[in-house]
């Protein structure tokens, strides 16, 4: 257990990542923080007072525009932004988000120098940049949180569409986190055999292309926000296994140097995560066709990154 991990953001899903870090007691105190006075401080005192029936004992306690209580967190997760609204271009987006990130690095960097940064908020790949920029960390200790989410959907909807349990489907989507993804099939096995033995390819195409737009079925449904309970327990895996040092082979969005043959980029890529944070980027070989998709993945990471100014 850690001593404290602090949530930037009070949103949907920066609250549900507090509510289950402190479920799963992998700190002894959460910090929520958020900008709306009010909102950290209520939502944390309500799931305080879940910690009695729940049976957990980590305090969650909620901030607003003070960065004081998260003094010294080991793990910080960013989940601070705005969703796309009418009328704004997916540039307006990512310069507003770039704000509101590069405010929360600098606060991350005075308070918690020392901290493992998880980045969830979108675009992704480009806000993990914002981060690593402006707090200046290594790259070991600003790590992002797409891939494990996509994953999830993909393994969900190959067991739907199976009849088998989640818990046998292994599987990894890389790439940036958007429409470009790369879910790759070749690497995909219901308990170790090749899921194209047991689905035609119409089959998994069609899987494939429902995981890449899976976070747009859900604001579809919803209409007013996109999901947050899946992209919570995607980060709280992802935290769980820095916090317990368990090295789980997760595909994380990471700064590349050269791996896959991409460079001065966040991408998602399979990555070990343990105490010192991203411990190891795994290269595996890819097919022709899972290579050029990645690199046209990239390269819209990097169209992205072109409208942003640090
Ligand atoms: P939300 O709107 O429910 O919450 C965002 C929160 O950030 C709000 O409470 C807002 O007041 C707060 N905020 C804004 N500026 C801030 C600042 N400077 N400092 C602290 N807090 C600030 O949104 P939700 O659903 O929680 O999503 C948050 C972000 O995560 C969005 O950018 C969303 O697109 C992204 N996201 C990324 C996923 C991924 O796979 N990487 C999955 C799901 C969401
Ligand atoms: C998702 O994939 C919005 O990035 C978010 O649900």
């Amino acid at each position: 257990m850690l001593n404290k991990i602090t949530v930037v953001g009070a949103g949907n899903v920066g609250a549900t990542t507090a509510q289950r870090l402190a479920e799963k007691e992998l700190a002894r105190t959460v910090v929520v923080v958020d900008v709306i006075d009010g909102i950290p401080q209520g939502k944390a005192l309500d799931q305080w007072e879940a910690a009695p029936i729940e049976g957990f004992d980590t305090r969650i306690v909620g901030a607003a525009n003070d960065y004081r209580p998260t003094a010294g967190s080991e793990v910080v997760v960013v989940t601070a932004g705005i969703a796309r609204k009418p009328g704004m271009s997916r540039d307006d987006l990512v310069r507003t988000n770039a704000d509101i990130v590069k405010q929360v690095s600098q606060q991350i960097k005075q308070t918690c120098p020392k901290a493992i940064v998880v980045v969830v908020s979108n675009p992704l790949d480009v806000m993990c940049w914002v981060t690593k920029q402006v707090t200046g960390f290594p790259r070991e200790r600003v790590i992002g949180m797409a891939g494990v989410l996509d994953t999830a959907r993909y393994r969900a909807f190959l067991a739907e569409a199976l009849d088998v349990s989640v818990q046998d489907i292994q599987a990894m989507v890389l790439g940036g986190h958007g429409d470009t993804m790369v879910p790759l099939v070749s690497y995909t096995t219901v308990s170790g055999i090749p899921v194209m033995q047991l689905l035609d390819k119409g089959r998994l195409d069609k899987i494939v292309d429902r995981t890449r737009n899976g976070g747009a079925e859900i604001v579809a449904f919803l209409k007013t926000g996109s999901a947050y309970y899946a992209p919570s327990s995607a980060v709280v895996q992802m935290v769980e296994s820095i916090v317990l040092d368990q090295k789980r082979l997760l595909p994380c969005a990471a700064w590349l140097d050269g791996e896959y043959g991409l460079s001065g980029m966040y991408c998602g890529v399979p990555c070990k995560l343990g105490k010192r944070g991203l411990e190891q980027i795994v290269e595996v070989k890819l097919t022709p066709d899972e290579q050029s998709a990645l690199q046209k993945s990239a390269e819209a990471v990097k169209q992205t990154m072109a409208a942003v100014t640090l």
